[in-house]
């Protein structure tokens, strides 16, 4: 490819950041105005919104209506955490990772939890681990949208509905944008940063009613903080479910959570959340298929998230580099459409292989997506020029 010119348009919006994510189109600092600052959640008006932002959940999710939904401290950490502590060491736990975040989890219950019975599968960046091994009727964790790598799960078909065990699943960066199959998940979490485009630091977890049994039934070896603790005296404790939060929530981010679900409400819920997102890595996948430079760290469609779209530089000599000089080229090229503002926070997770991580779910509108494909390969030409240069 020949030394290429700067292209024309820029996005209107340079935000690809996977978390937190692009607000959603439209959005001002306005949005916020009814929020009840100053007042304390547990007041009549605080309760209603909370409770409201969890009824508004339930409803753009499809989460069936025996199913607990909280909100708790600490974002999607948070939650996940919050849910290994209380539901696991009952019985074997298979921990199923492939990518940094699913490998956080491998440790949480390795090293931390130090669980007796337990099992380990991963799969490199780009792969998805054979759920084929993965015996269900143990506890299993995984992350549904593995965000440093790209790699979902294609559908729950693995997951048996009979199965002895509870599903953990940490899916932050699919709610909103992919199909989560509640009756195979007992317990789902994500935070408000990611799909909708909200603030972080409050985590959303959701019980099915075997989770709530095993709360009920089984208490851990181990002590478990005030901000972990989903029961009393061997029972749950409800009001956490109906917006009585274990400690003080932020009532600006619950607001800003309410918009969220508001706009998405209004463009036509859960279908049109879904179609945004698949539009927009529809933008990405015809620019990969026209450019033999750049591919999907996912290879296989199936598997290659409509969120965090990880991508990798092909170019054999390229790829023929030591990995720090891949690196450093990756950067290069993201920091070059940083300083023309054309696109902000696209490098590659600091684990994950050399590459760009461009975010495409719904809050991201297709048009700056459209906008932002000629500029990656002006920055990979500049960059490719540089290298030239340097040799
Ligand atoms: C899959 C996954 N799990 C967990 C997290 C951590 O989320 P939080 O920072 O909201 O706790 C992230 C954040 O990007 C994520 O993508």
């Amino acid at each position: 490819m020949a030394q290429i010119s700067k292209p024309d348009t820029r996005p209107a919006n340079p935000r690809f950041s996977s978390g937190p994510c692009a607000k959603r189109p439209g959005w001002s600092l306005e949005a916020l105005e009814d929020a009840a600052l100053g007042r304390s959640h547990r007041a009549k008006i605080g309760k209603s919104k909370l409770a409201q932002a969890i009824d508004e959940t339930r409803e753009i999710l499809n989460v069936p209506a025996d199913y607990r939904i909280g909100i708790v401290p600490a974002s999607d950490t948070g939650a996940v955490e919050m849910a290994m502590w209380s539901l696991l060491g009952q019985r074997g736990t298979d921990v199923v990772a492939w990518e940094s975040f699913g490998a956080g989890w491998v440790t949480d219950a390795v090293k931390q939890l130090k669980l007796t019975d337990v099992r380990t599968f991963e799969a490199p960046y780009g792969e998805i681990v054979d759920f084929a091994e993965v015996d269900f009727d143990r506890d299993v964790v995984f992350t549904w949208n593995g965000t440093t790598s790209g790699v979902k799960m294609p559908n729950g078909d693995a997951i048996p509905a009979d199965r002895q065990g509870l599903t953990i699943c940490d899916a932050t960066s699919a709610a909103f944008a992919q199909d989560l199959p509640f009756d195979k998940l007992d317990v789902v979490t994500f935070s408000w940063q990611k799909v909708m485009g909200g603030e972080a630091a409050h985590g959303m977890l959701i019980l099915s009613p075997r989770a709530v049994e095993r709360l009920e039934s089984y208490k851990p070896a181990w002590p478990l903080p005030k901000i972990f603790r989903m029961t009393k005296n061997g029972k749950l404790i409800e009001g956490i479910f109906k917006g009585e939060t274990i400690n003080t929530p932020s009532m600006l981010c619950v607001e800003d959570y309410l918009d969220a679900l508001a706009w998405g409400k209004s463009i036509g819920g859960l279908d049109a959340l879904k179609a945004r997102a698949n539009a927009n890595l529809k933008v990405v996948e015809d620019f990969v298929a026209a450019n033999d430079w750049i591919g999907f760290l996912a290879k296989r469609p199936e598997i290659r998230s409509n969120t965090s779209v990880c991508l990798t530089f092909t170019d054999p000599d390229l790829v023929a580099q030591p990995e720090d000089a891949q690196n450093a080229f990756a950067k290069g090229v993201a920091s070059l459409l940083e300083k023309e503002g054309v696109a902000l926070d696209i490098g590659a997770y600091r684990d994950a292989p050399a590459g760009l991580r461009i975010w495409c779910g719904a809050t991201v509108e297709a048009s700056d997506l459209e906008a932002l494909m000629p500029w990656l390969a002006w920055a990979y030409e500049t960059q490719k020029g540089e290298l030239k240069k340097a040799a």
